[in-house]
Formats: C-alpha cells, sequence, structure tokens
C-alpha cells in the first residue's frame, strides 16, 4: 500500500504575547510558579487586532504553498478544524481559499471544502478525512490541505485564562509523504460529556478539574482501544509520544498515567516491583475508593523512579517545547506537539528516519484518539524550513491594560475596544479589514 501521511507543514502564532509569570501572576496576585512549574507555561500567543482564525489559517496555508511550489491545482480538499468558528453555515475553508485565490493564478473550484468541529481533537479527525479520501482513490492525485486554527480564548477572569493561545498549523496530507506517515490502526475513547462546551457562546463553559479528569479517561480508553488492534505497546517502541497539550501539565499527567498502563504485567514492572511494589489490581481492594487511593500511591512513587523520569525525558518532555511560550491553540495544539518532538530531534541530530511516534489526541465533549506515525525521509528538511522560532521572538510584549484591550477587540459582542490600534504591522500577510453587506468577515493581502 501506498504510504499516505504529512507531507509537509507549516505554523503561525499570533503576533502578540502575554506573558504568564511577569504580567499575568501579578495581575492575578498568584506566585508565578503556579504558571511556569504547576501549569508549565511561559507565555500565551495572542492575536493582534487585524488576526483572526481566517488570517492565521490563510497565512500558514500560503507558507506552505509557496515553500512547496504549489498551486491551487494542486490541492483537491481544503478542510478546516477550528472550534473558533464565527459563521454557523459558512465554513472558514471558503474564507480561506478566498484569500488564498486572491494571491495565487487559478482557483479552488474543484477542491472540496468543508470545516470539521468536535472540540481539539477536530484537527485529526480532518487528517483522517484526508487519509480517507486519498485511500478511497478520490484524490485525482491532488493533495489534501488541512489547516487547524483558533483563537483560544477564555472569558476574562475564567481559570483557563491561562492557558489561551492563538495560532494555526497547515498540513499537507499527500501520497508518499515527507514527514511522517500514518497508520491505519487507531484506537478512540469517546463519551458524551458536559466539561467544556460553548453552546451558541464565543467562550466556553468549563468545569476544569473535570475536564481534566476526563481527558485523562477517554485516553485511556483509547489506548486501550489501540492496543486491541495493534497489540501491546512496548516502551521503546516510540521515540516520542505528541499528546494534546492544552497546558505541559495535563500532559504530565497523562504520560504518567499511559506509562503505568503499558508496564503493567512486564518486566518493567517486575524490575519496579523490588523498590515500589507491584501496581495495585482492583480485586485486591475491598472497594474502588482503597483501590483509587493505592493508585494514587502508587502513581506518586512511580513519577518519582528513574526508569519512569528517563523514559518521560525523552520521550514527552521534548514535545513541550513549543507549547511552553504559545499556550492551547486547541486544534493545533498535538500538531504543535510533534513539530517540537521532530525539532528535538534536529537539536540532538537524531536520524530519526523509521522510527516510530504515538500521537494522542483530545477534544473536549469528550473524545480521545490514538496512532502511530513513521518519520519519513524528508522529514529533516520540512521541519528545518520553519521559522517558528523567529516568529515568536518577533511577538510584541503585551502589558496588562494592553491585553485587556486585545481581548475585547476579539470578544464578538462587544464593540468596545474596536477602535484600538495594531500593536504590530502587518507585512506579507492576510489581514482582517472589517465586515461586508451581509455581515462576512473581509481579508485583503497586505504586501
Ligand atoms: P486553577 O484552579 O487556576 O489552577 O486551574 P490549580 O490551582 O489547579 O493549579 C494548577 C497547577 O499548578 C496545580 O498542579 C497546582 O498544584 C500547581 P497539579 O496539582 O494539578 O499538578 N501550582 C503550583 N505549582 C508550583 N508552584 C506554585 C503553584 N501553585 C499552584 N506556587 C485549570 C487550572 C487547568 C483547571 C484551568 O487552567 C482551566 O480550567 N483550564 C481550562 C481547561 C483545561 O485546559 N483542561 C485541560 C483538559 S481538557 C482539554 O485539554 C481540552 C481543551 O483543550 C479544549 C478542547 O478540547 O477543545 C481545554
Amino acid at each position: 500500500m501506498t504510504p499516505v501521511g504529512i507531507d509537509a507543514v507549516e505554523i503561525w502564532s499570533g503576533k502578540l504575547k502575554l506573558d504568564l509569570p511577569n504580567t499575568f501572576a501579578p495581575e492575578k496576585g498568584d506566585d508565578p510558579a503556579k504558571y511556569t512549574k504547576g501549569l508549565g507555561l511561559t507565555d500565551s500567543s495572542f492575536p493582534d487586532v487585524y488576526e483572526d482564525i481566517v488570517t492565521m489559517a490563510a497565512n500558514a496555508a500560503k507558507r506552505l504553498m509557496d515553500r512547496e511550489g504549489l498551486t491551487p491545482a494542486d490541492v483537491g480538499r481544503i478542510d478546516v478544524a477550528t472550534e473558533s468558528a464565527f459563521d454557523h453555515s459558512k465554513p472558514v475553508s471558503t474564507y480561506v481559499a478566498g484569500c488564498l485565490e486572491s494571491v495565487y493564478d487559478g482557483d479552488f473550484t474543484h477542491a472540496n471544502k468543508g470545516e470539521r468541529k468536535f472540540a481539539c481533537v477536530a484537527g485529526t479527525q480532518a487528517i483522517d478525512d484526508a487519509y480517507n479520501w486519498i485511500r478511497a482513490g478520490r484524490n485525482r492525485g491532488r493533495a489534501a490541505l488541512v489547516i487547524t486554527t483558533d483563537t483560544a480564548l477564555y472569558a476574562r477572569g475564567d481559570p483557563g485564562e491561562a492557558t489561551q493561545g492563538a495560532g494555526a498549523v497547515a498540513m499537507l496530507v499527500d501520497e508518499d509523504p515527507s514527514i511522517v506517515e500514518l497508520s491505519t490502526a487507531q484506537g478512540y475513547g469517546s463519551k458524551d460529556e458536559t466539561d467544556f462546551l460553548k453552546p451558541n457562546q464565543q467562550f466556553p463553559s468549563v468545569d476544569g478539574k473535570r475536564s481534566m479528569q476526563v481527558y485523562l479517561s477517554r485516553m485511556r480508553e483509547a489506548l486501550e482501544d489501540y492496543e486491541s488492534v495493534a497489540g501491546d505497546l512496548e516502551l521503546t517502541e516510540f521515540r516520542y509520544a505528541p499528546f494534546h497539550t492544552p497546558f505541559p501539565g495535563m500532559v504530565r499527567k497523562a504520560a504518567l498515567l499511559a506509562y503505568r498502563h503499558v508496564i503493567r504485567d512486564t518486566d518493567h514492572e517486575t524490575a519496579l516491583a523490588e523498590d515500589i511494589g507491584r501496581q495495585p489490581r482492583e480485586p485486591d481492594f475491598e472497594d474502588r475508593e482503597a483501590y483509587e487511593a493505592a493508585i494514587r500511591d502508587y502513581m506518586d512513587e512511580l513519577k518519582t523512579t528513574e526508569p519512569y523520569q528517563h523514559w518521560y525525558d525523552d520521550t514527552v518532555e521534548p514535545t513541550l517545547g513549543l507549547s511552553r511560550s504559545v499556550g492551547n491553540w486547541y486544534t493545533s495544539s498535538v500538531h504543535v506537539a510533534r513539530v517540537s518532538a521532530l525539532r528535538d530531534a534536529i537539536a540532538r541530530d537524531d536520524a530519526l528516519v523509521g522510527d516510530t511516534l504515538l500521537v494522542a489526541s483530545y477534544g473536549s465533549g469528550a473524545q480521545a484518539e490514538i496512532h502511530a506515525e513513521t518519520v519519513c525521509e524528508g522529514w529533516r528538511t520540512g521541519i528545518e524550513a520553519l521559522d517558528i522560532d523567529a516568529q515568536l521572538d518577533a511577538r510584541y510584549d503585551l502589558s496588562w491594560s494592553e491585553y485587556e484591550d486585545v481581548h475585547d477587540v476579539h470578544e464578538y459582542d462587544k464593540d468596545l475596544g474596536r477602535d484600538v490600534e495594531a500593536f504590530t504591522v502587518p507585512d506579507g500577510e492576510f489581514v482582517f479589514t472589517g465586515w461586508g453587506r451581509m455581515n462576512e468577515r473581509t481579508y485583503e493581502y497586505v504586501e
């Protein structure tokens, strides 16, 4: 079977930055370490007044098309995944296609366009759709453009405010990919949950603590489902494990749970038993409560062991590099984690070709998905081409009052703050220009 996977990737960060330990924490009266150590974040990316989900998506896509030398005729499908859409009918992909058509010869008239919604897991679902379209032989030799884009904003004062972010990732899904080949095997964990949702409202209603429990439960189910098709996982099987990363502290919890699951009934568990005992088994306990308390104690011990720390530092920690500086990009988050992992391999001068990633996506509401990816020959060139460090360095560092103003600008129901001046100057990019006669949003390309 011809391999199918991600052939090219581009990232676009919101052009502003909110410094969590130095700007956010003092305003909240919090210890900065709550953000840097507890949540694991230093900054969040924020959209400037002329940026939104369309500009970020179109800018990421244009960079990708320019770098790959693509024209609209090469693209048979544009899927945008977002949970920040401003229209219940017209998909963001049509806006993005319109932007791109204004700067390229040719058009996307014969490309299938859509929008995927399932909180943060929608990006991975859009990749799935592209994969299936190609595998079904319906692509006529063309590639799919999959774009994840979100302005992940919370209401002012919500505990989630510390985990905001804004950015887009454009990915080209194609046959004989250069970056990673996708596995056919997948695992799902999916249940009707009301932990994080936006019922006809811009900012989410969130039960933060519960959302973390739901994340862990759905991930465990997805892992079990994945093992039911791919066989039991071996710890050394995967070079990196990129997770959906709402904030790095969440991934720390998920990684520990995954490790405990994978070593159960293996030589790794036996080797660790000398120091911390075997994992508690439910039948050995009188009730669920006692069992759960024992599990918590075991996990506390497990995370201090050398084998766990070694595995975590090698396999998971390197996936969190970008997330620490950008916050939660919702649908993009797991795709940013993949890029962080590959950048780590460049820093270590690791060959990586043929190595496997275990990719764990998640969306509230709630669903987790797990699959494997094999790193392809061209990965290094594709990742070295990214200029994300320069983008992050160039972000405008907001003061608290500037942050309040720009948050208002992006709140759909507030006219307040619409006159706020941009903090950065657009340069060779799409910008939001206002509203048209049917209340559609309008855009132009600024040279
Ligand atoms: P909070 O109540 O403000 O924070 O909200 P906290 O008091 O729980 O502290 C956070 C961590 O910092 C804790 O670590 C503290 O101990 C630690 P933990 O105990 O959990 O390991 N801490 C400190 N550490 C060192 N020094 C200190 C210090 N002080 C505290 N001085 C919460 C945190 C995550 C609930 C909030 O930010 C929130 O509601 N976020 C939004 C929801 C969210 O991100 N949930 C994650 C799972 S759901 C998901 O990932 C889906 C999502 O991406 C949406 C989608 O799918 O579309 C969100």
